[in-house]
């Protein structure tokens, strides 16, 4: 099994915060991320697909269409977006990076992975200090 990875970048805001707690219970639990308007990050996303090389394009997968794929059904939704107001596919859930990671999978996977190919992972940075990565 051979795995390629690409590289997304996106800009979004978010606060965390609990609902039915008050400003003051949400700063206990979540501290500066819990600022009443929100604050934001540079996200980048890495996106990890495993498979075989196709002998006829000597490609696990075309990198185009990766990019097609994650552009189309997450970027444009998310980017310059507030991830607790605007993004159908946050609504309701706290907006943590764990959170977002796992709502992204269940939206690529199925559109990635077929009898050749298939999702292995997926890296979300929010700072240059922290990451969280998941394989389903
Ligand atoms: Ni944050």
């Amino acid at each position: 099994m051979i795995y390629i990875t690409r590289k997304f970048h996106f800009s979004a805001s978010h606060r965390l915060y609990k609902e039915g707690f008050s400003d003051e219970e949400n700063f206990k639990k979540y501290g500066m991320c819990s600022n009443p308007n929100g604050h934001g990050h540079n996200y980048i996303l890495e996106v990890t697909v495993g498979g075989e090389v196709d002998p006829e394009t000597a490609f696990v997968l075309n990198l185009k269409e990766l990019k097609d794929i994650v552009q189309t059904s997450l970027i444009s939704k998310v980017d310059h977006k507030n991830l607790n107001l605007d993004v159908d596919f946050m609504k309701g859930i706290i907006p943590s990076t764990e959170n977002i990671v796992i709502q992204i999978w269940n939206i690529i996977k199925p559109l990635i992975d077929n009898g050749q190919r298939k999702l292995h992972s997926i890296k979300l940075q929010e700072t240059e200090n922290n990451y969280v990565e998941y394989k389903g």
